[in-house]
């Protein structure tokens, strides 16, 4: 019989053999400093392109002064319990109506973490006998929780209409044998590339099948539409999504996340989202960091303004040097190359050791197979010298990017250390 850990040793998985090689350094860095466009990495100050804060109210004082407020009265604990059982709070309801308001829904529920709360909120949605139709390129969040279900589920190619009518079909037929419905899934925004999920067409496709909407727009909440309010408003299709979904992990520079959407439905998933049932309650600091967070996103406009202004520069700027930023239309900006992971490595230690830039690096398998991607988030907080730096710093490498200098370097490094990774 096979001993599981032994399995384990041998294979550590597509990152996991990158541990030795790669720990603290492209995976796990450790950053210091307050959080914002310069921090330090390793002993220097690097522009720092990594954190999804967009607004840039990680450090906004208004914010650190009332996450502190409630943290001295509350502690960090408050209030002890799942909220059914004693952890509901006038604050929860409070920053729950107040984030109804916002995205312009009937009704919202807090989630202590994203993550658990999509997976979650899919369990809790669908029946055996419902089919789930979903986004081939969705976040790890959603792909668990269609793990969950006992019933048939089909992915549609990434953002491809003529992909999902045609699993819409197949799904009908298997909705109509089991007696079931459907619920489709996608993101507001894809995070790695970027793109905005066609909400509008997948609404528009309501009128031929019969389906309920969930989006994930973790990245759209506090970047897109007029005021904000996400995906939704900025394709003007808010009232046909059925469910929705954001974390306070970006925008709001905090954690939990919250669901919204009609009242009736937001209160069958109170009574019943297994990962708010059986776990604690979002503490007080972050309810009442919350409810001023969204008060800065409704009142100050300017914030958002600057944020894509700073977008504006740092993509066109990209472009201009040659760089294929993809055909992203939010904030999110992929530097997208092919390669392997060490070479993607390698550049990526070019780019912090000699021009002082950190971006994150990302490889499979969270992206295709022999893509190298780094990924740049502007944020409000970004100057104008952080950019053109960076600028400089993208224009110093893509010479040696064409000429495969990266590719020799690899060479030279795989074998005077003797590494071999498995291709990827
Ligand atoms: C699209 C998307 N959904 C969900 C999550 C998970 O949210 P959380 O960090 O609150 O668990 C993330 C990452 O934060 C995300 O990017």
């Amino acid at each position: 019989m096979l001993d599981i850990f032994e399995r384990i040793k041998e294979n550590p998985g597509p990152l996991g053999q990158f541990a030795d090689y790669g720990e603290g350094y492209f995976i796990f860095p450790r950053l210091e400093g307050p959080i914002g466009p310069r921090m330090q990495f390793q002993g220097r100050e690097v522009i720092f392109w990594s954190a999804n804060d967009y607004l840039g109210l990680c450090n906004h004082p208004e914010v650190i002064e009332a996450d502190a407020k409630a943290a001295a009265e509350y502690g960090m604990f408050y209030p002890m319990g799942a909220r059914a059982m004693s952890g509901e709070t006038d604050q929860h309801l409070q920053l729950e109506r107040e984030l109804a308001d916002f995205v312009q829904k009937e009704s919202a529920y807090l989630l202590n973490f994203g993550y658990q709360g999509m997976v979650s909120t899919i369990d809790a949605l669908v029946s055996r006998n419902d089919v789930i139709v979903y986004d081939m390129d969705s976040h790890a969040c959603i792909v668990d929780g269609v793990r969950l279900h006992a019933g048939k589920r089909f992915t549609y190619k990434h953002n491809d209409m003529a992909s999902l009518e045609k699993n819409l079909q197949r799904a009908t037929k298997v909705a109509e044998e089991t007696g079931g419905g459907i619920l489709v899934i996608t993101e507001g925004v894809f995070g790695m590339r970027g793109q905005q999920g066609k909400i509008k067409e997948i609404c528009e496709l309501k009128s031929k099948y019969q389906f309920r909407l969930l989006v994930d727009d973790a990245h759209g909440f506090g970047t897109l539409g007029k005021t904000g309010a996400g995906v939704g408003e900025e394709q003007d299709c808010n009232d046909q999504i059925d469910v929705y979904f954001s974390t306070f992990a970006k925008s709001m520079a905090g954690f939990g996340a919250f669901l919204a959407g009609d009242k009736d439905i937001i209160r069958y998933l109170k009574f019943n989202l297994r990962s708010q049932i059986f776990a604690k309650s979002l503490t007080m600091p972050m309810v009442i960091g919350g409810l001023k967070r969204l008060e800065l996103l409704r009142s100050r406009p300017e914030i958002k303004a600057k944020l894509w202004e700073n977008v504006e520069k740092l993509q066109s700027g990209l472009k201009e040097r040659g760089f294929n930023i993809g055909d992203t239309n939010t904030c999110v900006t992929p530097v997208m190359m092919q390669g392997t992971p060490v070479e993607a490595t390698l550049l990526v230690k070019d780019l912090r050791e000699n021009y002082g830039i950190f971006t994150s690096v990302v490889v499979y398998p969270v992206i295709p197979k022999g893509m190298i991607l780094l990924r740049l988030i502007p944020t409000a907080s970004h100057t104008d010298s952080e950019i053109n730096e960076t600028l400089a710093a993208f224009e110093g490498i893509h010479d040696k990017l064409v000429s495969g200098y990266y590719k020799e370097q690899e060479q030279l490094l795989l074998q005077e250390q003797g590494l071999s990774f498995k291709p990827i």
